[in-house]
C-alpha cells in the first residue's frame, strides 16, 4: 500500500475536488503544508490522502459498524478480489474499515500487501483462544484500512469449534469489543461448508453473493440459500439484507446472458442490477498485492465495483421493500429445480 501513487488528477477526485480546487486548496487553502513539504509534487501517497481528508474535513459521517460477508460456497467466484476491492475503495472515501479474512489461504491478506503467512495472530486465537481481536488486528499501511489476516493455522478452525460453548456465536461475540472503532466490517470467507461460515452469517448484517454467470453458480446458490433460511430457523438471524453480484460478466456469451436472466427472475429482490465485467485487471493487481483501485482505477473492474457499491449504498440507506418469502401464506416459486429464497429483514425491521 505504500507503493500506492495518486496522479494530482486522481487525488483530487477520490477527494471530490476538481483539479482546480486542489490546486487552490495547496496554494491558499487548507492544504498549503501539503504543498510546502514537496513543492515539485507530481503524486500522492496513501498518507497524503488520509491528512488532505482530515484537513479538508471531509470525512463521511461515522455510523454504527455494518458487518458485511462475502460468501459463496463455490471457489473462485470473486469473493476475494471483489470483497478486498469494495473494502479498499470504502477505505479511500474515508470510511473506517476491517477486512476479516476467513480463507486459511490468506488471499485476502495478499490482495492487501499483507503475507497472511508471516502473521503471528490470525482469526484462529480470537474466537478459539479468545485473544481480544484489537491484538489480532494489523495495519494494512492504508489509513483507515486494517485487516484481521490469516493462514494456515486457520484450516482447522472448524474442528477447533466443534465442542466450544456458543459455537456458532464467537466471531460474533469477537466482534462485539471493536464495534466502535470501524464503519464497515468486510469478511472474506472461504468456499467451504462449516461453522466458521456459520459463525460469519451469524455475524453479518448483509451477506454479499458473487456468482459467476453460469448455471452450476445458479444450482449453488440452493444450498446457500437453504442455509440462510435454516439460520432464521434454527438461530433466529435474520440478514438485512443479500446482494447477489454477478462477476467476470462477458456479455457476448450466450450463457452468460441466459444465466443472469434466469438469476434476473427467481431472485428479482436480491440481485444487483450493476454487474461486474470480466477485466484480467484483478489478476494483476492482486499479484502485486495491490486493490484494482490502486492499480488502475480507470478499468473496468474498478468501475464496477464503485458502481456496485454505490447501488448497495443506496439500497441499505434507503431499505426497499422486499417480498416475504416464508412466513408467509404466499407459495414459493416452484421452478429450476426448486430455488430457495430466504427471508431477509423488511424495511420495518431495517429502520428498528
Ligand atoms: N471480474 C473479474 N474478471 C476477471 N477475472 C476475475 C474477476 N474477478 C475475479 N477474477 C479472477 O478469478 C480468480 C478467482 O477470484 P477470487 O477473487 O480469488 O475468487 P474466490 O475468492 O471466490 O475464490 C482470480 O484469479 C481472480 O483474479
Ligand atoms: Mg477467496
Amino acid at each position: 500500500m505504500e507503493s500506492i501513487r495518486y496522479s494530482a488528477r486522481r487525488f483530487a477526485e477520490v477527494l471530490g475536488l476538481s483539479p482546480q480546487e486542489l490546486t487552490e486548496a495547496e496554494t491558499r487553502g487548507v492544504l498549503t503544508r501539503l504543498r510546502a513539504e514537496a513543492p515539485q509534487r507530481t503524486s500522492y501517497t496513501v498518507d497524503d490522502l488520509a491528512r488532505a481528508r482530515g484537513a479538508l474535513g471531509r470525512q463521511p459521517a461515522r455510523r454504527p459498524m455494518r458487518k458485511q460477508l462475502f460468501l459463496n460456497f463455490k471457489g473462485g467466484t470473486g469473493k476475494t478480489s471483489v470483497s478486498t476491492s469494495y473494502a479498499f475503495r470504502l477505505a479511500e472515501m474515508g470510511h473506517r474499515v476491517l477486512v476479516i479474512d476467513l480463507d486459511s489461504q490468506g488471499h485476502a491478506s495478499k490482495c492487501l500487501g499483507v503475507a497472511g503467512e508471516e502473521a503471528e495472530r490470525t482469526l484462529f486465537d480470537a474466537i478459539i483462544k479468545k485473544t481480544p481481536l484489537e491484538q489480532v488486528i494489523v495495519r494494512t499501511g492504508m489509513p483507515g484500512l486494517d485487516l484481521v489476516p490469516s493462514n494456515l493455522t486457520m484450516s482447522t478452525i472448524d474442528l477447533s469449534l466443534m465442542p466450544l460453548a456458543a459455537r456458532e456465536f464467537r466471531l460474533r461475540n469477537s466482534m462485539k469489543e471493536i464495534e466502535s472503532a470501524y464503519d464497515y466490517a468486510v469478511l472474506d470467507a472461504p468456499p467451504s461448508f462449516g461453522l466458521l461460515n456459520l459463525n460469519a452469517l451469524m455475524a453479518a448484517h448483509d451477506l454479499f453473493v458473487p456468482v459467476l454467470a453460469d448455471f452450476l453458480s445458479f444450482h449453488g446458490l440452493k444450498l446457500l440459500f437453504e442455509t440462510v433460511q435454516s439460520l432464521e430457523e434454527d438461530l433466529e438471524h435474520v440478514l438485512d439484507h443479500i446482494f447477489i453480484v454477478v462477476n467476470a460478466y462477458n456479455a457476448t456469451f450466450r450463457i452468460a446472458k441466459e444465466a443472469r436472466e434466469a438469476l434476473q427472475k427467481h431472485y428479482p429482490e436480491f440481485l444487483l442490477k450493476h454487474v461486474i465485467r470480466q477485466c484480467t485487471k484483478f489478476a494483476q493487481a492482486s499479484s502485486e498485492g495491490i486493490p484494482i483501485f490502486a492499480y488502475d482505477a480507470e478499468s473496468k473492474g474498478a468501475q464496477d465495483i464503485q458502481a456496485v457499491l454505490d447501488e448497495v449504498r443506496a439500497r441499505i440507506g434507503d431499505p426497499v421493500k422486499l417480498k416475504l418469502a416464508s412466513g408467509s401464506d404466499e407459495p414459493k416459486p416452484a421452478v429450476g429445480g426448486g430455488v430457495v429464497v430466504p427471508r431477509v429483514k423488511t424495511a420495518a425491521e431495517t429502520a428498528r
